[in-house]
């Protein structure tokens, strides 16, 4: 009985990352893509605009907690707001893009 309920726990933990990992990349294509490009490299016309780094290069040095605020609180430079906050997305959902942007590289 333990041991099914060990496999139950490891199964649903199994599934609930995955999905997660999939709604980060979703989410990510949906709000992202526009400026930081499907791959993150930010070669889209807002992307060359705006001056987007290539987040396949620069995630890993942004790091996690970075990435989260930057989709919380937006990016600004100087004064000016360059990103804005993406104040509909859930702490769950913030979690799972931070994730994808770190496996664009
Ligand atoms: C309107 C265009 C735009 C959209 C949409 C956008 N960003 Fe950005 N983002 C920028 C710009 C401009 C910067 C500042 C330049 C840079 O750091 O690349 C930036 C910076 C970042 C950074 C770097 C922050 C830092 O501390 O250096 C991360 C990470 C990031 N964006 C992630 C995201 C994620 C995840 C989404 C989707 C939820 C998103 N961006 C949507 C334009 C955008």
């Amino acid at each position: 009985m333990k041991k099914l309920l060990q496999l139950t726990a490891a199964t649903l933990f199994a599934v609930t990352f995955n999905a997660n990992a999939e709604d980060g990349s979703a989410i990510f294509a949906k709000e992202c893509a526009k400026c930081h490009g499907a791959d993150g490299k930010g070669q889209t016309t807002m992307g060359k605009k705006l001056k987007c780094k290539d987040l396949t290069v620069e995630a890993a040095k942004i790091g996690e907690a970075k990435i989260e605020a930057a989709m919380k609180d937006g990016v600004k430079e100087g004064d000016k707001v360059v990103m804005k906050a993406f104040k509909d997305l859930s702490e769950a959902d913030v979690k799972a893009v931070a994730k994808h942007v770190l496996t664009l590289k």
